[in-house]
């Protein structure tokens, strides 16, 4: 492991040194399998990076992988992933022409019976791991940055950022890409109480995804030539 990489407390340190000089995304992919920043590594199967071109038109950004990610090596393949695809679809986008990723590469998990439970990542979790979203975003340079929920919203946008108050909101200033948009995340519709409730969160999400298509239509300018980190 390259010094630097981990404090010196054994928690939670930064990837920034693992990060290749000049990145692409495959030299990104396999120097982040290596990452051990934070403590998660120990605990998740392997590292999930980032799926899609770069070029790509819109970069969406997770939590983190889930139990069905961290077994396949892909971000967005379980049941958040499906409801995502369909909503993408229903708003007229194409996932295949997205670059998914996670504000943390690694499944955060405690064992309850057999499950493997889904536990937040910690504020110095996404610090650490966050040099490689910021490589990420500076190797794809969406025309749109999409935050799905808190965790996301608040690793780009800042620990401020509330979700609840600017969901669907299409930001033209970012530094970050010429169209930047913070929405829910999948898995809290799934988690919905009811069926009512669930229905009209998946509603409002594909609302949300239809502005993002609407703002991609508009004609926002280029990615900016030189992307910023989070
Ligand atoms: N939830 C996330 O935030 N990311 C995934 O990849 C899957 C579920």
């Amino acid at each position: 492991m390259p010094r630097g990489a981990r404090s010196a407390t054994g928690g939670a340190g930064t990837a920034a040194p693992l990060v290749p000089t000049h990145p692409s995304l495959p030299a990104l992919r396999a120097a982040a399998s290596a990452c051990r920043a934070c403590p998660l590594w120990e605990r998740g199967t392997q590292t999930v990076f980032g799926a899609g071109e770069p070029g790509a038109v819109v970069m969406f950004v997770g939590e983190q992988p889930g139990n069905d990610e961290d077994l396949a090596g892909a971000p967005f393949v379980g049941p958040a992933g499906r409801l995502l695809d369909r909503a993408l679809a229903e708003a007229g986008l194409d996932r295949r022409a997205a670059y998914v990723t996670n504000a943390v590469k690694h499944f955060k998990w405690v064992a309850r019976g057999k499950r493997r439970i889904h536990q937040k990542p910690s504020p110095g979790e996404i610090r650490a791991c966050a040099p490689w979203l910021a490589a990420e975003l500076a190797v794809v340079r969406p025309r749109a940055l999409v935050c799905l929920g808190a965790t996301a919203a608040q690793a780009l946008l800042g620990r401020d950022f509330r979700v609840t108050a600017h969901r669907g909101e299409v930001f033209f200033t970012s530094r970050l890409a010429p169209i930047v948009m913070a929405t829910v995340h999948p898995s809290s519709i799934l988690r919905a109480p009811d069926d009512e409730t669930r229905r009209a969160e998946r509603a409002g999400f594909v609302e949300d995804l239809r502005r993002l298509a609407a703002a991609l239509r508009s004609g926002a300018p280029e990615a900016p030539s030189v992307p910023a980190g989070p």
